[in-house]
């Protein structure tokens, strides 16, 4: 990837913020120049209404692209302050302010989820502390589980929410939308999971498309969750300080500053987001967290992985309005 030029254009800019996580790889994201600021808008076109039907995942992948801005805005001398406005767009400040590139905006080209089993080393201390402290930004909470016990308790509930999602042919559709079977697809429709990049193997197109429920195993899925939690150092739920479109999009800017920061610390990461999103095993997450009826927003497992096929993104033409 070329690297952002000193003086950086919109283009530029938008190349950077569109690296971010974001759930399914539907880039639900637009972006619009004005005189002093870059917004990031949402593409409801994208969203995922069966695994987010309020668009909670959908504002806290706006949240990563404009955490990356900010970082790629700072490392060439802009401001890079955000503002959630309230129509629900990221607005970042453009204005000449101090350069302050950092070692996160440098692992911007390196993020990727990596949803394979790990080596099951333990982090050390020194690692935990700065990991802790890049989630714990923009007032969000991130709580970290590593003793066995409760990240046991946690893959249980990883497998109740994959259950059922699996068991729900409206999930199973949408998810198969997005999926995408073999390279040529992926790079024709450059969004959506690539299989490989799961680790996955690819398969023609038609074959994904009409045999995809075939394909899919829930126990095989289930068992494949057990052993890459097992083999991960942790787990980390974040729960951002209010449940609205702030606080969502706020938990995507925490998570991808986390992200970014296990990337630097040479660690890798993959979301297990199904006690979030199936809303009856929510309840039980609350309470095995101690949250109360605090909704957690992302979970998040780390530890020492191989690097993966990366998810490609769409040209910045397709974004930028
Ligand atoms: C809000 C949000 C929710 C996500 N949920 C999941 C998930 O439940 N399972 C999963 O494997 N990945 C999940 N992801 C990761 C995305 O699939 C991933 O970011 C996307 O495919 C792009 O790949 P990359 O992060 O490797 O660049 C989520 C990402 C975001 C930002």
């Amino acid at each position: 990837m070329q690297p952002l030029p000193a003086d950086p254009g919109l283009r530029d800019l938008v190349r950077y913020a569109t690296l971010a996580a974001n759930g399914h790889n539907s880039q639900p994201w637009r972006f619009r120049a004005h005189q002093e600021d870059i917004v990031v808008l949402p593409d409801h076109a994208r969203r995922t209404p069966i695994v987010d039907p309020d668009d909670h995942h959908l504002y806290a992948s706006l949240g990563c692209a404009a955490e990356n801005l900010t970082l790629a805005a700072r490392a060439r001398g802009l401001s890079g302050e955000v503002r959630f406005t309230p129509e629900g767009h990221g607005r970042v400040d453009m204005r000449p302010s101090a350069r302050g590139e950092t070692d996160l905006f440098a692992a911007i080209p390196a993020r990727q989820c990596s949803r394979v089993a790990y080596d099951g080393r333990s982090v050390p201390a020194g690692v935990m502390r700065r990991l802790a402290a890049a989630a714990a930004s923009y007032g969000v909470e991130g709580l970290f589980v590593t003793d066995d016990k409760q990240m046991e308790a946690m893959l249980a509930l990883v497998i109740d929410g994959n259950s059922r999602q699996f068991d729900d042919p409206a999930f199973v559709a949408e998810l198969r939308n997005w999926v995408r079977f073999n390279p040529d697809e992926a790079a024709a429709a450059r969004d959506g999971v690539y299989a490989a990049s799961s680790g996955n193997p690819t398969i023609p197109t038609w074959v994904g498309r009409r045999f995809f429920d075939w394909l899919l195993d829930k126990d095989a899925e289930n068992e494949k969750y057990a052993t890459q939690i097992r083999s991960s150092a942790g787990i980390v739920v974040f729960v951002a300080a209010r449940n609205d479109r702030e606080g969502w999009f706020n938990a995507g800017r925490a998570y991808q500053r986390f992200a970014l920061q296990a990337t630097v610390d040479g660690l890798k990461h993959a979301f297990l987001n199904q006690p979030v999103e199936v809303p009856a095993v929510r309840p039980a997450l609350q309470s095995l967290l101690g949250i109360g009826d605090r909704r957690p927003n992302l979970v998040v497992r780390f530890g020492y992985g191989p690097v993966m096929p990366k998810s490609l993104r769409r040209s910045v033409d397709a974004v930028i309005v």
